[in-house]
């Protein structure tokens, strides 16, 4: 028997990660980006990664005309890039007033984040509610502050020392 889906959701809240807003660029939909926690490494040789992205999200709608997307890692100052890019608001609105940039592979870089890795979808599933898609990073780049944490249905940041 699964867990129930409120067991399972208090358990996440302990899962402690970092921020990302995914985007990514197309001739159909034009710049599009959403915040999200579920990222991960896979492979080091190739280089690779993973979202989990809803399946009723229009950014994954992009990605997948695209074929291509950013995951660009924020900071502690981008607290409200992440309320911005998770919803309330069109994705023209999204990136008015962030400072951004198109890769090589036209996904956008937010150009204040901490990290952002740029990348071309090698495989992709679909499962259960949403769609988990690999990327082969064919970009990173790296800048110095601290990151933007998320816990417990918060934001946090690390502490001093
Ligand atoms: C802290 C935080 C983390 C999130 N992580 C994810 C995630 O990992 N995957 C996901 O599909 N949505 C996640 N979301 C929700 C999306 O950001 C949100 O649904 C977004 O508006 C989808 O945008 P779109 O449908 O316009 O593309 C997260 C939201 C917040 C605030």
């Amino acid at each position: 028997m699964a867990v129930s889906v409120d067991d399972f959701k208090k358990a996440l809240q302990l899962w402690a990660s970092g921020v990302t807003v995914v985007t990514t660029q197309s001739e159909k939909f034009g710049v599009q980006g959403m915040t999200v926690t579920a990222f991960s490494s896979v492979s080091v040789n190739p280089p690779q990664v993973l979202v989990c992205i809803n399946q009723a999200a229009d950014t994954g709608e992009g990605i997948q005309e695209s074929e291509h997307f950013a995951v660009n890692v924020l900071t502690v100052d981008q607290q409200e890039v992440s309320n911005q890019f998770a919803g309330g608001c069109s994705q023209q609105e999204r990136f008015e007033n962030v400072n951004w940039s198109a890769s090589a592979n036209g996904a956008p870089i937010l150009n204040d984040s901490l990290m952002s890795l740029s990348c071309k979808v090698v495989n992709k599933v679909l499962v259960g509610t949403h769609w988990v898609i690999i990327g082969e990073v064919e970009e990173s780049i790296c800048r110095s502050n601290s990151p933007l944490l998320y816990y417990s249905g918060a934001y946090r940041q690390l502490a001093e020392g």
